[in-house]
């Protein structure tokens, strides 16, 4: 890896205030490994409280809407989860792709909304076991990212500050079964093709790209150890100090 490692926890639908004493630990564990950066996105009811009390970890939201603001029952745009302190949005996760019908125009449509609030986003991609049995992985990933992101015209100079890709493939998703090292290289060294093609050498050099699904302690150090691989997405393992530590620390 050469930027600083990225590892960022995903709540999901997970946690109440009970939960706040975990993200302390996670800050304070935080704070003593800044060769990583840590990042935690809860639920939406947490942003703020965790944003409140958090001295090192970033804070960020699940997902935004694509409007600014509205009759829209139940969203929430991206200037309301910034306003309540986050600085990173996570977008076009595979559960909001199925749970909710999102597709790459409407990502692509929330990407813009998130940049121009000033969040920075981590844009997620990644296949079906029944596309990957069919051999089309690759192909299918990079045509769903290329549709996802933000066009080459709508960028921010700073895009590779800006802008995070996790590749996560679905059935890796909590089950336990990590994708092979292999498949992860095969597949990172195919989204650094296309960030490049897409924003140029050096910004799109610049992106980090996370690996997700099924990350533990236990395999951290040999997903890291994979060229391409900028850091991770990690759901279940982020729920507890001690386990999103331990990813955090074989990752620097
Ligand atoms: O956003 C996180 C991913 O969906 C990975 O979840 O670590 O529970 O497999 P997992």
């Amino acid at each position: 890896m050469t930027r600083r490692p990225y590892i960022v926890g995903n709540w999901k639908m997970h946690g109440t205030r009970a939960m706040l004493s975990e993200a302390r630990a996670i800050d304070r564990a935080a704070q003593r490994h800044m060769k990583v950066e840590v990042a935690l996105a809860p639920p939406f009811t947490l942003i703020h409280p965790i944003h409140r009390e958090a001295e090192q970890i970033s804070v960020g939201a699940q997902d935004c809407h694509h409007a600014d603001g509205g009759a829209h029952t139940g969203d929430i745009s991206a200037a309301m989860v910034a306003d309540a302190g986050a600085k990173f949005v996570i977008l076009g996760h595979s559960e909001r792709r199925q749970d909710h019908a999102e597709d790459d125009a409407l990502v692509r449509a929330k990407a813009g909304a998130a940049l121009a609030a000033g969040l920075r986003i981590i844009m997620c991609c990644g296949e079906s076991a029944k596309t990957r049995e069919s051999g089309r992985a690759v192909a299918f990933v990079k045509t769903q990212l290329k549709a996802s992101l933000p066009s080459p015209d709508d960028v921010p100079a700073d895009l590779a500050e800006r802008i995070t890709v996790a590749y996560e493939p679905i059935w890796a998703i909590g089950t336990g079964n990590a994708a092979t090292t292999d498949d992860i290289a095969e597949m990172h060294d195919a989204i650094r093709h296309l960030l490049v093609e897409l924003y140029g050498e050096e910004q799109g050099g610049a992106v980090r790209i996370l690996y997700g699904g099924s990350v533990k302690a236990e395999n951290a150090a040999e997903i890291f150890a994979v060229p391409e691989v900028g850091g991770a997405l990690v759901g279940g393992a982020s729920l507890t100090a001690d386990s999103f530590m331990g990813i955090a620390l074989a990752a620097g």
